[in-house]
């Protein structure tokens, strides 16, 4: 694959960037679908924007308080994502939900990624409202994005126990290592145009051995 037939992703971040991380390691082969061409924080002290800078990807932030209000932020990340060519843009931790700007210059190829099996355990504190329902099981969903939170077509989503005596921290760690396993290969899926969504479903188009759902086993 020459660089010039790679998919050109954006990815939106606000906090320490292990998904990015993730992006990062997967899209560094040359012959991968994808390249990732800019990260974008709504914070400076982001840490996604510092992997960044270490991949040599190149980096912008936009300030809510440098707006008027939400389209007007919102428009500005879409000039920053369209000045680099982005064709799909990837949620990492961005702790905004894409409002109408950005969903129309990308008409279903926003992905996020969310730490719960959704359409359970929405928007904020997901693994404490987890962990307060007592469910025996959680996980991750990539999704494509729409106006709602957390609300979009579901394309993916990785399983893993949830244990007595987890704590926030151990469960946020054992669904992060599915997070890091799922969101690379569903951008691979979407930068192979093998992912379509129409009537609010989302369809993969899977070859032998590939599956749209991962079970963790390791506790
Ligand atoms: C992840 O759990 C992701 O699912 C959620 O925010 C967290 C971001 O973590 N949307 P990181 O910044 O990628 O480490």
């Amino acid at each position: 694959m020459t660089p010039t037939d790679r998919v050109r992703v954006g990815v939106l971040a606000s906090g320490g960037g292990t998904n990015l991380q993730a992006l990062i390691d997967a899209t560094a082969d040359p012959s991968h679908p994808a390249e990732l061409v800019v990260v974008g924080a709504d914070r400076h002290k982001a840490h996604a924007l510092q992997r960044a800078r270490d991949a040599s990807i190149g980096t912008f932030v936009v300030l809510k308080r440098d707006h008027p209000d939400r389209a007007s932020f919102d428009r500005a990340i879409v000039e920053q994502l369209q000045a680099h060519g982005v064709q799909w843009v990837c949620c990492a931790g961005f702790m905004k939900v894409a409002g109408p700007p950005l969903l129309e210059a990308f008409p279903q190829r926003i992905l996020n990624i969310h730490p719960t099996l959704l359409p359970a355990f929405p928007g904020l504190r997901p693994h404490e409202q987890v962990i307060e329902a007592g469910v025996r099981v959680s996980g991750c969903t990539v999704h494509i994005c729409d106006e709602g939170t957390d609300t979009g077509p579901i394309v993916a989503q990785a399983v893993v126990p949830v244990l007595p005596d987890d704590d926030v921290q151990q469960l946020q760690a054992r669904v992060l290592r599915m997070e890091h396993r799922l969101y690379p290969m569903v951008l691979r899926w979407a930068a192979e145009g093998r992912l379509q969504v129409r009537d609010r479903t989302a369809t993969v188009h899977l070859r032998n051995g590939e599956s749209t759902t991962l079970f963790g086993t390791d506790v």
